[in-house]
């Protein structure tokens, strides 16, 4: 797959080191230097490159979203005309002071993205994990019991392109719902960083899920 990076901070730049590791071509784009999606793109060691947000989602077949919520609409303006395209947010609805959410029960992140972007195919996914256990879950991808990400959306193709990356980097996608789940997997996102920052036992930290009886 064409993957357009729209952050490339540390869920950005991780991921899409992982993509293009998996042998998707990347595109870097949004960050404060260009030096560092040049670096980022070089030091993937597989097809990527730098570039502006609207050279990122152009021929893109999937999106990361990777920014703080207060940069969504700058790097949305910048990307350009969305219609069609797949959007895999990670970014949560969170204060400046990135301590709680700004929406939750009534909304979540992800449907006001969908809402300002109605014709592009937004899916929710990645935002349940620390960056920091990325490159440990990839490195592990051949292991038997991998870790579940939870994904939602309401494009069914979209949803497969998401599965299809969260698999690439070496999670067990678990299909959550519609878009509107993402009620219940952004305040989740926040669980899971209360363990990994504030837990003991450092923040590599993914989660499993398992279903017991037939
Ligand atoms: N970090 C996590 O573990 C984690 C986990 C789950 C969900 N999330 C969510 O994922 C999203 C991204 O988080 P993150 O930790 O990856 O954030 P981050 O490290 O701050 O990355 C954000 C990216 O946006 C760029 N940026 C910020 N302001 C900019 C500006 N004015 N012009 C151009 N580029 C700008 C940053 O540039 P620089 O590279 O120059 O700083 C960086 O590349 C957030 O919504 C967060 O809530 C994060």
């Amino acid at each position: 797959m064409r993957i357009g990076i729209l952050g490339s901070g540390l869920m950005g730049g991780k991921l899409g080191t992982i993509f293009a590791r998996a042998g998707h071509e990347v595109v870097f784009s949004y960050a404060r230097s260009n030096d560092k999606l040049k670096r980022l793109a070089r030091d993937a060691q597989g097809h990527a490159r730098a570039g502006t947000p609207g050279e990122a989602a152009k021929e893109a077949d999937a999106l990361l979203l990777a920014v703080h919520w207060s940069r969504i609409d700058d790097v949305l303006k910048q990307a350009g005309d969305l219609a069609g395209k797949v959007v895999v947010t990670c970014s949560l609805p969170i204060d400046a002071g990135n301590t709680k959410l700004i929406m939750a029960n009534t909304s979540s992140g992800a449907e006001e993205l969908a809402k300002k972007v109605p014709k592009a195919r937004v899916v929710s996914a990645f935002n349940t994990v620390p960056s920091e256990v990325l490159f440990g879950v990839f490195e592990a991808k051949r292991k038997k019991d991998r870790p579940s990400l939870v994904y939602c959306g309401d494009d069914e193709r979209a949803k497969d392109a998401a599965a299809q990356l969260i698999g690439d980097v070496g999670f067990d996608a678990v299909d959550a719902g519609p878009l509107q789940i993402a009620r219940y997997t952004e305040p989740f996102a926040l669980l899971v960083a209360q363990l990994a920052y504030e837990g003991e036992g450092g923040p590599e930290l993914a989660y499993r899920f398992e279903r017991f009886g037939k």
